[in-house]
C-alpha cells in the first residue's frame, strides 16, 4: 500500500473577524499519498490557498485535523514574495544557506536554467517582470529538492508559451524525482486541466457559492 503523506479528516477553518467568523472549509477529508500529483482547481475564495496554509502548517484548524508527513516541503505562494533588496540567484541561494545545503552555486544554476532565468542571475526582482519574478519562485521552491511541493496557481502569471513550457518541466520533475505534489488552480486555467489530464487526479475545494 502507498505511504499517505497528506491526511485531512473532518477538516474545517475559519477566519476570525470583527463581525464574526468567516467559515471557509469545512469537513474535508483528504488522503494524499507519496508521489501523487494533485490538482485541487475552484473558482476565487473558495478556499485554495486557506488549504494550502493548513497544509503548510502556516494556520491551525478550526475542527478536525490535518497530518502531513513530508519530511521537508517548499511552498510557491500565490505571489512570488522575494526580497526585494536580494538579487534573483541570492533569493534562490538563501533557503539553501540557511538548511545548510551543499553545492548552492550548482544548485542555484540549474533550477535558473530549468525555469529559463539563467541571463536574469543578477537581476534584483523589480528589474523582472511578475511572470519571471514568478519563475524566481518556483526556482526557489524546487532547488530545495521537496519531498511535498506546495504551488498556489504558480503559471498564473505566465503567458501561455512559457506556461505551457512549466507545465512539461514541472511534468518531468514529478516523474523523474518522485516528489508529491499538490496544486492548487482557478477555473478559467487551461494549464491546469492540461496537467490534470494527462498526470493528475482531479479535486474539488469547498465551492462557496
Ligand atoms: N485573513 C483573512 N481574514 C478573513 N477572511 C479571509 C482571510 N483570508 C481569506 N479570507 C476569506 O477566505 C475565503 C477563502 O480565501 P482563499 O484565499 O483561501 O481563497 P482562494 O480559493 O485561494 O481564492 P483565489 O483563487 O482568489 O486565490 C475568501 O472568502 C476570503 O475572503
Ligand atoms: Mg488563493
Amino acid at each position: 500500500m502507498s505511504e499517505i503523506l497528506i491526511k485531512a479528516i473532518d477538516l474545517g477553518f475559519s477566519y476570525k473577524a470583527d463581525n464574526g467568523d468567516v467559515e471557509v472549509l469545512k469537513d474535508i477529508n483528504l488522503s494524499v499519498s507519496k508521489g501523487s500529483f494533485l490538482s485541487i482547481i475552484g473558482p476565487s475564495g473558495c478556499g485554495k490557498t486557506s488549504l494550502l496554509r493548513l497544509i503548510a502548517g502556516l494556520e491551525s484548524p478550526t475542527s478536525g485535523n490535518i497530518e502531513v508527513a513530508a519530511q521537508n516541503s517548499s511552498y510557491v505562494f500565490q505571489q512570488p514574495a522575494l526580497f526585494p533588496w536580494a538579487t534573483v540567484k541570492s533569493n534562490i541561494a538563501k533557503p539553501l544557506k540557511l538548511t545548510k545545503a551543499k553545492q548552492v552555486e550548482q544548485k542555484v544554476g540549474d533550477v535558473l536554467e530549468l525555469v529559463g532565468l539563467s541571463e536574469f542571475a543578477d537581476k534584483y526582482p523589480h528589474q523582472l517582470s511578475g511572470g519571471m519574478q514568478q519563475r524566481v519562485s518556483i526556482a526557489r521552491a524546487l532547488a530545495m529538492e521537496p519531498d511535498l511541493l506546495l504551488m498556489d496557481e504558480p503559471f498564473g502569471a505566465l503567458d501561455e508559451q512559457t506556461r505551457e513550457n512549466m507545465n512539461l518541466e514541472l511534468h518531468s520533475l514529478w516523474k523523474t524525482t518522485g516528489k508529491t505534489v499538490f496544486f492548487c488552480n482557478a477555473f478559467d486555467f487551461g494549464g491546469c486541466v492540461f496537467i490534470d489530464r494527462y498526470f493528475g487526479s482531479f479535486f474539488y475545494a469547498r465551492k462557496n457559492n
